[in-house]
């Protein structure tokens, strides 16, 4: 048997590749035709996530038509909240509704535990993209970090500022703390059953990290994902994991030492020599090209995308984008991306 080393997994174990492995945050996603027709036949959002069929599907389109090196379980930060039994919903045009929680007693009557059943249709989706991924290709599970998914719980939607969580955690921390123990028990327990299901590394999204006051980052991203990290390798001590505390900044070194990631992911609006002296010799990083440059294409996109190379790819590196790919994105702005990273 011929074993095909994976450059993701390499980088992950602190050795440099060139040229660096590259994929993209929500790379399954509207940018594409075959995602659209895809999405249109599943119905609801939610019904796409929890059918295994065809949410392999769309986790293998991005890759057959780019050749990342890396391809993302299909599947929402969100199914966290309704597992626990929190009615979620995607509205077209405006994104996810969940009725919110505007008092301590209705944080506290959220469940601490779910029926595993509901989430079995994921790690079904697992072992099918494992069955069908090219040799080489990384397969990476996630969840949502316990204070970003909390935003969603208590606003019931996305907000700007993330005010209503932290109205709440001002109002009664320990209510609040008891609400973010309870995702990260179900986020260890969701991220084990992607791994015992084929996933062979762990991103942790954190995407509303930045809003958080230094203090508060300590308190309610850094000391739940060092739980959350503990929880998988307790179960999984091999477990490769990517933690993504968007916009934390000069958080972010404190991030890597604390949490116990293997990794991180770094914003766009990120310093980059600050990173590479202050993050990247402490954890191999990933990103950070801007996701509106990706989108812009042409010169622009070519230096961007230079600026990314020199400043990190010295280094243990993840070529990335900074946040999600945004819908209306030219695939041939993709292509000319990947063929500038790749030296082509
Ligand atoms: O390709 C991939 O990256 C894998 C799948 C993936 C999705 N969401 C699919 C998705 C991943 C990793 C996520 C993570 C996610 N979901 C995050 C963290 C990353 C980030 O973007 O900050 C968050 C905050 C969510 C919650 C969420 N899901 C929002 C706010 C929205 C609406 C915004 C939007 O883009 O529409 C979603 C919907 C969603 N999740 C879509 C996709 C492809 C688009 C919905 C559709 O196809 O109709």
């Amino acid at each position: 048997m011929i074993v095909v080393s994976k450059p993701l997994l390499d980088v992950l174990s602190g050795t440099r590749r060139m040229p660096p492995p590259v994929w993209m945050m929500r790379q399954a996603g509207r940018y594409l035709a075959e995602y659209r027709a895809v999405r249109a036949k599943a119905g609801s959002f939610l019904g796409l996530c929890f059918n295994p069929e065809l949410a392999a599907e769309v986790t293998l389109q991005p890759i057959r038509r780019f050749g990342f090196d890396a391809a993302i379980l299909f599947s929402d930060i969100l199914v966290i909240p309704h597992a626990l039994g929190r009615s979620v919903r995607f509205v077209e045009g405006e994104g996810p509704r969940l009725d919110p929680l505007t008092s301590a007693s209705a944080i506290d009557s959220v469940r601490g535990d779910y029926d595993p059943q509901v989430l079995a249709p994921v790690y079904e989706t697992v072992r099918q993209v494992k069955a069908q991924l090219p040799d080489g290709v990384a397969l990476i599970g996630f969840c949502g970090a316990p204070w970003t998914v909390a935003t969603y719980m208590i606003a019931g939607r996305g907000t700007p500022d993330q005010g209503p969580a932290k109205a709440a955690f001002a109002d009664d921390p320990a209510a609040f703390a008891r609400l973010i123990d309870k995702l990260v028990d179900a986020s260890a327990d969701y991220l084990c059953g992607q791994i015992e299901a084929g996933a062979e590394c762990l991103q942790i999204f954190d995407s509303w990290a930045g809003s958080l006051s230094p203090e508060d980052f300590v308190r309610w991203s850094i000391a739940p994902t060092q739980k959350l990290v503990a929880k998988v390798r307790a179960r999984h001590p091999q477990a490769r994991i990517i933690g993504f505390p968007r916009g934390a900044g000069q958080g972010i070194p404190r991030y890597a030492r604390e949490t116990g990631v293997d990794a991180v992911s770094l914003e766009t609006e990120i310093d980059r020599d600050f990173a590479r002296r202050e993050i990247q010799t402490l954890v191999p990083v990933q990103g950070n090209l801007d996701p509106l440059v990706l989108r812009a294409g042409g010169d622009a996109l070519d230096r961007a995308v230079d600026e990314v190379l020199a400043a990190f790819a010295q280094q243990p590196f993840v070529f990335n984008l900074g946040h999600g790919i945004l819908p209306d994105t030219p695939v041939a702005h993709v292509e000319r991306m990947l063929a500038r990273v790749r030296g082509a």
